[in-house]
Parts: structure tokens; sequence; C-alpha cells
């Protein structure tokens, strides 16, 4: 058991301030809590009022309740107008949603029922999807929905509703002001940048704002920011995480519980462990590069990557590696030990950090998109999670021609408009001599994915919808492609260099039922990629029908390492461009065998212009990454030398 051992630990909290200060010194530390906000309530609230009298007449659907102080404030109020009675039987009759167990806790003090409980982390997304998927099947279309505010508006989950056609009503319940004597948490932020602080806590997300709204008050949030960045930060839970990444700022560490107690004893415990890795970390910092954006641009068109994709001759061959940006690199690791994989594929600050870490660190010729080809389920119905262990797992299911009709028309520019801000916020951070790589499923990939609800051996569910109705299908297959088509130009226009489609899975298939059931799709999608961009066309299992492959289309074709390169070239045509094939085995080592695997390689493309080295597949979890950096450097300096007698410089 460790404790904080004397050290100096800071927190914000304002109306839990002494038991704050309790249990950080219960736990060893010095504490320094320093209240940077308190709340004033809207006793003349006319917002709850108007509220109240809605909720009376029978207008008022569905309530949100987003805090527990939120519910008695407003109780109070409306009690002093109405009986209890009456009110409880107004709620009653509309659906009541109780963020988490502190409204659940409120609502019950008044006798009010609960419909629906909102799970941990209790953020507005749980909110929108305890909605949608309650077993009252609420369609919000047409419904008025109140929300119980809390200090600042919602305007995610003020948005998620009225996308579900609901009319939206803020009943804000109180708001938050700095504290009347602002001395103490100038005091603290004075500590934090004097570098005393061994760790930070933030317990709401109204605390980070709050905090660096005075430190800009009084011209020192630059130096605040520096200091937080070499502090240890604690944060409560997803809300208050997401606003501290939206300020740029890392989170260290959150509970398991978004609950004070949690915090304390579970980051005390960690504590030694967290200094350290701050302590050897270099932090990454994400920011803005390259002023002039045409100029980068241009600078790209020459890079050996999309030289390559052009077949344009190159003096190196370049080299990028799928699931460059994964779980063997610690970087990687680190940042998912605090969040899911959903989480981080929704969070653009994350998503570039990772993609241009690890293309940083392995000196890649190219970085990928961070994010994943299954998130496109989610606009189209289908319940999505990431199982542990498990691979993914697609919810909803698909069996008729009836369902494949309903499928909706999805724009992923609006639906995933998450992975656009990610693809932008890439760019604009990475290198802008290096070319960022969008991508999507293969029709086929995506399509098999919803049939199986996740990873399978055999394909049994997609190949017997195949043989059984070839028309649904064809119908399924061709509003694939026509979504992923939407969904790759609308990552082109938020600034993809080039894009690949993955059909990871289509391996499974014959050669013929390839060309009746798949390659029309492919080509359809390929062909609607917006001109002059480079396709990569990428599957696994693909040896048996390479020409069909090819036909499909792409500027360059990705082979797995089931096929000799020189052998898979001369079948697809030297007129196009081929990507990898190293066995990502290889790359557990030893070092001389990986080198030779890689040679060759090198020596099967003989320089001729269109190849661009890669792995046969993604790489694996476990992979040592200073043999990835290793097999980088060899594929630039060996060809190098090929073609030019020297090693690259
Ligand atoms: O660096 C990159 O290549 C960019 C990111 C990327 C991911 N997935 C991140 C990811 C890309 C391009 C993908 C594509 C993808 N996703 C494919 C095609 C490539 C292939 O491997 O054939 C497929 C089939 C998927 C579906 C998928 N996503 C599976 C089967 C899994 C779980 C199994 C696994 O390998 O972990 C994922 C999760 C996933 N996607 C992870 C990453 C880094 C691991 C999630 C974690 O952190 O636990």
């Amino acid at each position: 058991m460790s404790d904080f051992n004397g050290r100096t630990v800071v927190a914000f909290e304002s109306r839990l301030a002494e038991i704050m200060s309790e249990s950080i010194r219960r736990h060893g530390g010095h504490p320094l809590v320093a209240p940077s906000m308190q709340e004033i309530p809207l006793e003349k609230n006319p917002e709850i009022l108007a509220f109240g009298e809605k909720l009376m007449a029978g207008e008022i659907d569905v309530v949100v309740l987003l805090t527990g102080v939120g519910v008695r404030i407003m109780m109070r109020l409306l009690e002093s107008h109405s009986p209890r009675e009456a009110l409880v039987k107004a709620f009653s009759r509309a659906t009541t949603v109780a963020r988490g167990p502190k409204p659940v806790r409120a609502l019950s003090e008044f006798g009010i029922p609960v419909t629906l409980n909102v799970p941990e982390p209790n953020t507005w997304r749980e909110i929108l999807e305890v909605l949608d998927t309650s077993k009252r099947s609420l369609d919000l279309k047409g419904k008025t929905v109140a929300i119980q505010e809390y200090g600042e508006s919602n305007e995610a989950l003020i948005d998620g509703l009225k996308k579900r056609g609901a009319r939206v009503i803020q009943v804000p319940v109180y708001r938050w002001a700095f504290p009347d004597d602002t001395r103490p948490l100038e005091s603290a932020i004075a500590e934090i940048i004097g570098g005393k602080a061994a760790l930070v806590f933030f317990t709401s997300a109204m605390q980070v704002r709050h905090v660096l709204r005075l430190a800009t008050e009084k011209g020192l949030d630059s130096a605040l920011m520096a200091a937080l960045k070499q502090t240890v930060i604690a944060s409560i839970g997803p809300t208050c995480s997401e606003t501290l990444r939206e300020y740029g700022l890392p989170v260290d560490f959150e509970p398991t519980h978004p609950k004070m107690g949690h915090l304390v004893a579970e980051s005390a415990r960690q504590l030694p462990h967290l200094l350290e890795e701050k302590a050897q970390a270099p932090q990454f910092q994400l920011e803005k590069r390259g002023a002039d954006p045409a100029d980068g641009k241009r600078k790209r068109e020459q890079s050996l990557f999309l030289k390559a994709c052009r077949r344009e001759p190159t003096d190196v061959t370049p080299i990028w590696l799928m699931r460059q940006a994964g779980r063997y690199m610690k970087e990687y690791r680190r940042i998912r030990d605090r969040v899911g994989f959903l989480e981080l594929c929704k969070n653009k600050e994350l998503c570039a950090q990772v993609a241009i870490e690890a293309q940083e660190k392995i000196k890649a010729d190219a970085a990928i998109l961070f994010s994943d080809i299954l998130l496109i389920v989610e606009p189209l119905g289908f319940g999505l999670e990431y199982a542990q262990g498990d691979g993914p797992v697609i919810s909803g299911g698909l069996s008729s021609r009836a369902h494949v009709d309903k499928i909706p028309e999805a724009d992923p520019r609006d639906s995933l408009a998450y992975v656009m801000d990610a693809v932008k916020l890439t760019r604009a951070c990475l290198k802008p001599e290096i070319p960022l790589l969008g991508f999507s499923a293969a029709p086929f990939t995506l399509a098999a994915y919803i049939l199986e609800g996740g990873s399978s051996k055999l394909f049994l569910q997609t190949k017997k919808f195949m043989a059984r109705d070839a028309g649904a299908w064809h119908a399924l297959m061709e509003k694939m492609s026509r979504l992923l088509g939407r969904y790759l130009n609308a990552q082109i226009e938020a600034g993809a260099d080039a894009v690949q489609i993955f059909d990871s899975w289509v391996g499974c298939l014959s050669p013929s039922d390839y060309r009746e059931f798949v390659l029309p799709h492919t080509q359809r999608l390929i062909r609607s990629v917006t001109p002059g961009v480079p396709v990569v066309h990428f599957g696994t299992g693909t040896a048996p029908f390479l020409e069909h492959l090819r036909e499909a289309g792409g500027d360059v074709i990705g082979v797995d390492f089931h096929v000799e390169l020189d052998h898979a070239w001369t079948r697809l045509g030297h007129d196009v461009g081929i990507q990898g094939n190293l066995d990502p085995a290889a790359l557990f080592g030893p070092r001389e065998v990986l080198q030779e695997k890689a040679r060759r390689i090198l020596d099967q493309a003989g320089g001729r212009p269109g190849h661009i080295f890669n792995l046969g597949h993604g790489v694996l979890p476990g992979t040592p990454v200073d043999n990835v950096i290793a097999l980088i450097d060899f594929v630039h300096n060996a060809s190098a030398k090929a073609r030019t007698g020297q090693a690259r410089t």
C-alpha cells in the first residue's frame, strides 16, 4: 500500500472542499484545496416555473434530470407554487430519465418515480443510448423533452435529441460563478506553476473551465498550461476528461468509478507509477504545423508515398505499416489504459495524437487516420461494442431483404462528423510533407461483419445470405458501396491525401463467388472515389483471385504474405502499384532474419516504380517497437543503396 507520501495534492472542490482535504490527508498527502466556483441558485427562475406549468398541463413527454442538487433546487422552487402530490402526479405521467445515482436519490426523496436510469459513465452518450434502447421504445419524434441543466448547457445532448426529432426545453437550475474570494485559487495556481504540486484533481468539467479562466484573467494561462503538462492530472470521469482534452491537457488518471473516494484512494495507490511515467514520457504535444496548406500539399505530392502510388520512380522505397498505431506501442497502451477504444475513436485530439505519435516514432512515410472500419455500423442502426478479448460485436442482426431496404441512407459527413474532425486535426498537426491515408472497409467485409455480428471463421451467415437471396445480397452490397463512397470522399474533403479500402475477409470466398458477388460492388466504390486521389485496395487471402481484385480497381493493390510479391505483381500486371507483403510475425525477430525477409521482398520488387513496402497484415500486439523502427530504417537504406549505391542519408 503506498500513499501520497507527504506530497502536495491540489484540488478545486467547492461544496465538498473539507471532505476532499480530509480524504487527501488520510492518504498521506498535503492537501491544497481551493474552491473554484460557487453555486448561484436561480431562485426566481422563470424557466423552472414555465417548465412546471407545462409539466402540470401534460405537455412534457420526457424529463432528463442531470444532477441531484439540481433536482432539489428545482423541486423546492416548484413546491412553492404547487403541492407536492400534484407535482409527483405530473412527473409520473412523463418519462423520467435520471443521469446516475445522485438524481435518482434526489427524485426518490420527493417520491418521483424514475423510468430510465442512465448507466456509468453517465455522459450524454449514455443518456441518448438509454433513450434509444429503452424497452418502452421511445420514439422521440415530435416529443417534448425537458432537460434539467447544470451550469452550462450540454450541446451534444441537445443536438442528439433534436436529431431524433424531439423538441427540447432547457431548464437551467443553477449557474456557477467564481467564489467571492479568489485568492486561495490564485495561490493554488501559483503552486502548480511553481512545480510544487505532485498531483492535481479535477472533479468537474466546470472546474477546468474556471481554473483556466481565472489563469487567463491573470495572464498566467500559458504558464499554467505548461506546468499542468508536467504535473499528474487525475480526472473524476469522462465528461471532465473530455473538457481537459479540449483544452489540450493530458489526463493521466481516471478512477474505476467516477466518485471522489475512488479518485483519491486509487490515485494514491498509483501515484509512484504515475510520477514515473510522467518523468519518463516525452510529452507529446499536438500542434498545428505548416502555416501554408497549399505549400504542404505541394510537398506531399512529391512524397515517396504519393509518387509510388502514381508509379513514379523514387530513390527510396516508401514504407508504412498497417496498424502502425496500436497496442504494440506503449504510448498507445497508456492512452488505452484510461479510455475505451470507441471513446478513443470519437475523440479527435486523441486520434490525432495516436496517429502522429506513431508516424513520428517509427518514421513511416505515411500516416493513417486513427479510426476503425466498423464505426460506420452505428449510423446504420446497429450496435457496436469492442469487448475485451473477443474483438468487435455488432448487434441488431440482418437477415432479410426488408431489413436491407430499411438500412438508412446515412451521410457519414454528418453521422460520422467526429471522423472528419479527426482527419482535419490530424492533417493540421501532422508534418506537412507526410501524406495522410483515410480508409474504409470494402463493401464485402463491412456486410460480412454485420451479417456475422462480429468476427467469424466460416462466414456461414454471410454465405447463406448470399446463396438464399442473391437479390437481397446485391441490394445490400450496392447500398454499402454507395455509403462507403460517400464516407471516403468525405474523408478526402476533410484532408486525406489517399485512401485504403480494407477487404480483410474476402479471402473466404471462391474466385467465382468473388467475381459474381463482390467485384462489381467494390468496383463501383473505387470508381466513386474523388478522381486524382490514389486508392490502395487491400485484401487478405486473395492469392486465388488477384486478377479479379485488380479488375475491381485501385491504383495500388495490397497483398498479404501468402503469395510471393514478384508472382503477385506479375499476375496483377506492372501497370498497377503493389503494397506489401512482409509477414507481421517476422517483426518478432531475430533482427537478421527480419532483414533477410525484408531484403527478399525488396529484391522481388526489383526497384520497379510503384512498390510500397508494408506488412501482409497489421502489426501484431506484442511486436517489439525497436524491430519496427529497424525494419523501416532497413527498407529505406537497403532500397536507396540498391538504386543509388548509397544508403539513405
Ligand atoms: O494504425 C492503423 O492501422 C490505423 C487504425 C486502424 C484500426 N483498425 C485501429 C484498431 C485501422 C486501419 C483498422 C482497420 C480494421 N479494423 C480492419 C482492417 C484491417 C485488418 O486488420 O484486416 C479490421 C478487420 C478492423 C476491425 C477490428 N477493429 C478488429 C477485428 C478489432 C479487434 C481485434 C484487434 O486487432 O484488436 C479492432 C479493434 C482495433 N482497431 C484496435 C486498433 C488499434 C485494437 C483496439 C484496442 O486498443 O484494444
